[in-house]
């Protein structure tokens, strides 16, 4: 252990801190661009007087902030705004141009490295803090669903799902221009499900399967449980995968289905931009090939409306996408849904003989809480924590990882991609951080070829703190080393 142990378990005690707290109002300034580079800080007897707070709080609270690399001490000057450094982006994946089996270690999976080791700061699973979700209101809507509806219990309901909850599903779609129809929302307990269900609809073991290069890990367990092959698609950081290397990689008729995040993928972060979904769509439903949209994640926007999904853009049904309250309501009630497109029937078929049917109060619930604008307004606060937790991160990031990393900043999402300099191992790194009680997730996790050794995804899933401060400034000690070997 080192000393990062303490800062860890004395954080929560700090936070409380009249300075923790003036230094962290002053730290979110910086890094939203309230304060600009170069700007200088009140004195510290100006800021004492205005916050009504002892010039000592002050002075810790700069200190603590020089320590974070938000501001530097000027003699004889004063206090100023330092330079945050800026990463360069990292460039269009090239994975190998061959199919891959896909072959998983299950012991680098993030749920896993947190059941083995005693982990402090947890950058690897991507589960948003319990804070961040609307439990009392759930609470009470799910307490009036069963009180009003108490058949709903004994109610194994419909294999399509609730037709109120199909119905606002279906509805949500007008906001990005989709036409669809309650008819074609099918629920499912999760979006690991819909994702089951649409491989099994239109592949057979052996199958090719055309990717993102890296790929959500939980997709190429699936189809290493189905025994597909997978083929990573270069892909761009900033606007997803490369459409003249799909149309390449498609040409043969070897590819069988396609499966993307065109909205904030996950690890990337990347947004395709609206014409290349037009162009995606169209060359996908030109070569029969369906494309499985994963777009759990496009409610996730920080700023506008949330994205099109590359469904907008489809006029023939080839394209199932996939949606999911897990991650954004209620993880633990499991619902997502699938929009079915020509592939109805088979998928219908397939969740009544996979699970019959997802639990009615839950999908009653989440119907409600839609109807009522709860979720809206929930989305809201949801979409900006989210923001602030990625900006933070960024920062730390920007501030204490080696200065030839790369890294993405992308425009929703919680997840954040990291290159380093291809000395560093991420699985070594990973070894070295879980004995500081710190987790990530490596790269060679999201590939079936084993790709990006020097990569990693950090999950930025709570409010930041000084915990977390420590742990990125511990991450870029560890690689420092790796790298200069001291
Ligand atoms: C890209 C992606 N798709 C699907 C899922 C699974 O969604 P759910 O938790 O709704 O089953 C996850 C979960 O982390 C994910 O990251």
């Amino acid at each position: 252990m080192t000393d990062l142990a303490s800062p860890i378990t004395d954080s929560s005690r700090k936070t409380c801190t009249l300075y923790y707290q003036l230094a962290e109002e002053l730290a979110q300034a910086i890094s939203s661009g309230v304060l600009q580079t170069g700007e200088k800080l009140p004195s510290i007897r100006k800021l004492s007087s205005q916050r009504q707070v002892s010039l000592t709080t002050v002075m810790e609270a700069y200190r603590e902030l020089e320590d974070r690399g938000y501001i530097e001490a000027r003699p004889q000057s004063g206090f100023y705004v330092r330079a945050q450094r800026g990463f360069a982006m990292p460039e269009l994946t090239q994975p190998p141009q061959k199919p891959s089996e896909v072959v998983i270690d299950p012991l680098l999976q993030p749920a896993e490295l947190a059941r083995l080791h005693d982990i402090k700061v947890d950058f690897g699973l991507a589960i948003l803090s319990p804070k961040l979700y609307p439990n009392a209101q759930l609470q009470r809507i799910l307490a009036q669903v069963t009180r009003h509806e108490p058949e709903l219990i004994s109610d194994y309901g419909k294999p399509q799902g609730d037709l109120e909850l199909r119905r606002q599903i279906a509805r949500r779609s007008l906001a990005w221009g989709g036409h669809v129809d309650a008819e074609e929302v099918l629920i499912t307990h999760g979006g690991m499900e819909a994702l089951n269900l649409c491989l099994r609809a239109v592949t057979q073991p052996g199958d090719i399967v055309a990717l993102e290069s890296p790929a959500y890990f939980g997709l190429l367990q699936i189809l290493e449980s189905f025994r597909l092959k997978a083929l990573e698609i270069p892909t761009h950081p900033q606007t997803g995968i490369s459409i003249e290397a799909l149309e390449l990689a498609t040409r043969s008729g070897d590819v069988k289905a396609c499966v993307l995040l065109p909205n904030f993928s996950n690890p990337l972060g990347s947004l395709m931009p609206d014409d290349n979904k037009r162009r995606l769509v169209e060359l996908l439903a030109e070569r029969n090939i369906p494309l499985i949209e994963d777009d759990i994640y496009g409610e996730f926007c920080y700023h506008g409306d949330r994205p099109r999904p590359a469904k907008a853009f489809d006029r023939n049904g080839n394209v199932m996408q996939i949606g999911s309250f897990t991650k954004v309501v209620a993880p633990s009630f499991r619902v997502g849904w699938v929009t079915t497109g020509r592939f109805q029937s088979k998928l219908e078929d397939l969740k009544f003989i996979n699970t019959y049917s997802t639990s009615p109060p839950l999908q009653r619930a989440i119907a409600k809480f839609l109807e009522s604008g709860g979720y809206d307004h929930h989305l809201r606060r949801l979409r900006k924590a989210c923001a602030d937790q990625v900006t933070s991160a960024v920062s730390a990031i920007q501030r204490f990882f080696p200065s030839d990393s790369r890294l993405h900043v992308p425009q929703g999402g919680y997840v954040l991609w990291v290159e380093l300099n291809t000395a560093v191992d991420t699985l070594q790194l990973l070894q070295r951080a879980l004995a500081d009680g710190i987790s990530f997730t490596p790269g060679p996790l999201f590939s079936p070829s084993h790709s990006y050794r020097n990569c990693l995804r950090i999950c930025c899933v709570e409010p930041w703190t000084m915990r977390h401060e420590r742990a990125i400034q511990r991450l870029g000690q560890l690689a420092s080393e790796m790298i200069y070997g001291c």
